[in-house]
């Protein structure tokens, strides 16, 4: 019996791979390196979790030079980007993006009913301004989304084009940044929600905290916004144990900070690797490379025990995590043999 409803036919549900492959780089996590000695959860299971996480919200306005009023706190920040596509887009209108990017957009958008639509980005993945402003007057969205770095090619939209997207529309304009602590010298737009009445920026504990299982992300707006925004809540949406981790890792930082530098390093020394190997490897400023699929390394990947994420556009692609130094070492090594075996 088929009950989801007819609208729902063709939806894929997201693609998680198995996780028993001795070196995992599908997902774009970090390791556990702030709370690798475990924690001590002191939390009241009885009770309901505070609805508001205000702890949570005052440390990271605190962090990043914020009020507590611009902050919705998320079970991850897809459930963010559900919970505006949900509240603010009606049945059948537009919800604009530039693409190949996170397919979670196109789920949310196929379950919620709503018109989803790419704008390609160029052959080498760069943004193309001009097409995705065309796209803006003629398709007239009720949400743009623009993804920054873009997953899972890694690219940057310009601060530029941004900055020209968010003046040429009346669209709530929301910006993923979920891997925006790994673009070095690029400054967030979180302190310039306030410049602008449409804007909304999300970011995630998943990625550069390495906190991918406690499902934590926030988004950052202004006033008016986060107030209506508050008013489509799901009640205790965020439970008290990743209300009280989430907490503990923003008061470290520091960390955080030093984590990614070491991580960026990686990530292009990984590359360099990559490049010096013959690969077509894309310019990354996220925690992952990409690169073009040549020689079935997905497939040959898979077989040595290194799982990586596929996909299929143009032509195929891979995308490839940076994890821990020694992941990478040996991931280099084997893709130095395959490419080896395939001459
Ligand atoms: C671009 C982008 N946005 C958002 C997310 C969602 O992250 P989370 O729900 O774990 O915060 C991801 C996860 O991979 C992502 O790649």
């Amino acid at each position: 019996m088929n009950i989801l409803k007819p609208a729902l036919s063709e939806l894929r549900a997201y693609p998680t791979l198995e996780r028993n492959q001795a070196i995992k780089l599908d997902s774009n996590e970090a390791e556990n390196y702030l709370f690798e000695d475990g924690f001590q959860l002191n939390v009241p299971f009885e009770r309901y979790p505070d609805n508001h996480a205000r702890d949570l919200k005052k440390a990271i306005a605190k962090t990043f030079q914020l009020e507590d009023n611009q902050l919705l706190i998320g079970s991850g920040s897809s459930e963010i980007l559900e919970w505006l596509m949900k509240s603010t887009v009606e049945k059948g209108q537009t919800v604009l993006t530039a693409g190949p990017t996170f397919v979670m957009y196109g789920f949310y958008a196929k379950i919620h009913e709503l018109h989803y639509l790419e704008v390609p980005l160029n052959e080498d993945f760069s943004f193309n301004l001009e097409r995705f402003l065309d796209a803006l007057k003629k398709e007239n969205p009720r949400l743009v989304i623009l993804c920054s770095p873009n997953n899972p090619t890694g690219g940057l939209i310009p601060k530029e084009a941004i900055e020209t997207i968010l003046a040429a529309t009346d669209a709530l304009v929301l910006l993923d940044e979920a891997y925006i602590e790994f673009a070095k010298d690029v400054t967030s737009f979180v302190n310039r929600v306030n410049d602008y009445p449409n804007l909304i920026v999300t970011r995630t504990f998943s990625k550069a905290y390495g906190l991918a299982s406690v499902r934590l992300g926030y988004a950052v707006s202004n006033k008016t916004i986060i107030e209506a925004l508050t008013l489509s809540k799901t009640p205790y949406n965020v439970n008290q144990l990743t209300q009280t981790i989430g907490l503990a890792a923003i008061q470290r930082y520091g960390e955080v900070s030093d984590y990614v530098k070491t991580m960026i390093e990686r990530r292009e020394r990984f590359k360099k690797g990559c490049l010096a190997l013959g690969l077509s490897v894309y310019d990354s400023h996220a925690n992952f490379i990409f690169l073009k699929n040549s020689y079935d390394l997905f497939e040959k990947l898979k077989e040595r025990n290194i799982l990586v994420r596929p996909f299929t556009f143009d032509q195929p692609y891979i995308r490839i995590t940076i994890g821990q130094e020694l992941e990478m070492t040996q991931t280099l090594k084997v893709l130095k043999e395959i490419l080896d075996e395939a001459k």
